[in-house]
This record gives C-alpha cells, structure tokens and sequence, in this order.
C-alpha cells in the first residue's frame, strides 16, 4: 500500500500546484490514499469549507491542521457539522487531537482504502506553541481504540526535539510519524527499527521565494525593527514537498519511504 502525505499546502499557490501535480503524482506513484496538512491552505492562514471541499475533489482523503486551524472562523461550524455524522467531508478535516476537552472537532479518523481500513492522528506539539494537553498521552488513549493497522501521524510541531521524541515513541505502533508546522523539509528520511516511517518535516507545498511562505521583506522588517507588520502570503517558488510511504497492509509496518519534492516553473531545487 502506498500513502502520499502532502506538507502544509500555502494559500492560492499550493492548492495550484497541488490541482496541476496530483493527479500525475497518484498515477505515476500509484497512490492508494493521500493525505495532506491544509492549516494554511485559505491565503496561508486557516481553511474555508469550499477551500476543504476542493481539497477533497482533488482525491485527498484526509486534512490534517495545526495552529492555524481556527484562523477563518467559518471553519468551525463546518467542522461542527461532523458532530454525529461520520460520513460527513467535513469528518476528514482534522483538528489535533490534543486540544483541550470542549474544543470543536475531532483529531483523529478511521477510514478504508480500498479493502485496508486506515487512521490517521493530528497531533500537536507543546515546545514553542501554545498550551495543548500532552500529545504522547494523546497518542497512547488513541491508539489503544483503533482498529486499523494502517496508521499515519501528522505531528505538527516547532521544536526537531519534540517530533523525534514522538517518532522513537511511537515506533513499531504506527506506519509513519511525519513532521508539519515548520514548512521546510528535513533531509532525515528514514524507517525506524520497529517499522515506523520518520521525516521531522514534510516541508510546505507553497511558495518559498518567502520566509515559511510569508512575504519575505515583511518578515525581514519584523525581524530588523520589531515592529508589528501584517502578513501577506508570498507567491513565487512553489514547490510541492510530500513523502511517500509503502506499507504492508496487514501489519501497517512501513517498508520504504521516500522524500519527494516537486519544483514548479523556475526549476529550482530546495
Ligand atoms: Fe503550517
Ligand atoms: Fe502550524
């Protein structure tokens, strides 16, 4: 079995480049599932449902967020609306698991691929982000409930530290633990003894002419003058990063994993 999971996609440009490469991408890959981080998917700040529902149309099962998830507040009754109703699209947007009791929304799925029942588990780190109950403990409740073998883990997280911790932790009991949040990806690809595929960050599919898909000039002046400065999403350089996992379907183990980065127009390479 083989999964696509697709980093951060960046406003306007990411779902472009997305719309022009997945369709090849599962074909030419023979994709079986495809999941995706779509937190900044709405100008880089949030996710609409029609942004979701496009998403869907282009074959992605499940969406997965992070911090970003509530910034377009038209979000929440959407993912509301999953409440009770288990084959609802909006059941496949992920909010982390790890928010605090009374927040909107679900952090994990089970679903089929094909004959292969799947889940997949959002969760959020706590180094450098804001206050979310402790994602280890998380993951232990939830898997302790899934049925399927098949399990891929978006932790979404600043500190390298805590996504690796995660990985080591969950090795062996999940498919793969890949990294999101800090939208450039690491060269550390790799299987780790017990089965379970590991990338600190898949990297943004998204425009990185910026600084993590910000206008880089904003973020400069911040960086040069504290001042307060309103972000606008950058739009050039688009690449589309994802890693492909394989799988055995029956124990969930991963069997081969592979970085993959996909340049737009200008050619160049991360
Ligand atoms: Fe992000
Ligand atoms: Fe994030």
């Amino acid at each position: 079995m083989r999964i696509l999971f697709i980093g951060d996609i960046f406003g306007r440009p990411g779902r472009t480049m997305l719309r022009q490469h997945l369709p090849e991408l599962r074909e030419v890959r023979r994709v079986d599932l495809v999941i995706a981080n779509a937190e900044n998917a709405a100008g880089g700040f949030g996710i609409t449902p029609s942004i979701a529902e496009e998403l869907f149309d282009l074959g992605i099962s499940v969406l997965t967020t992070g911090n970003h998830v509530w910034d377009k507040r038209e979000i929440v009754p959407y993912i509301q609306s999953a409440d009770g109703n288990p084959h609802s699209p909006a059941r496949r947007l992920l909010r982390p698991a790890n928010y605090p009791a009374g927040a909107p929304g679900f952090g994990f799925y089970e679903g089929r691929a094909g004959d292969v029942p799947y889940a997949v588990l959002n969760l959020q780190g706590r180094v450098f982000m804001g206050g979310n109950d402790d994602p280890f403990h998380v993951a232990d409740a939830l898997l302790k409930q899934v049925q399927a073998k098949v399990i891929l883990v978006d932790m979404h997280a600043e500190a390298t530290s805590e996504k690796v911790a995660m990985g080591w932790y969950l090795d062996g009991r999940v498919t793969a633990v890949l990294g999101t949040h800090t939208h450039i990806p690491t060269a550390d690809t790799r299987i780790l003894p017990q089965g379970t595929a590991y990338q600190t960050d898949v990297g943004m599919t998204g425009p990185y002419d910026s600084i993590i898909g910000i206008q880089k000039e904003l973020v400069l002046q911040r960086f040069l003058t504290n001042m307060p400065a309103r972000w606008e999403a950058a739009t050039g350089d688009v690449h589309l990063c994802a890693v492909v996992v394989e799988c055995d379907p029956g124990t969930g183990r991963a069997t081969a994993v592979e970085r993959l980065i996909v340049p737009g127009h200008s050619g160049q390479t991360l």
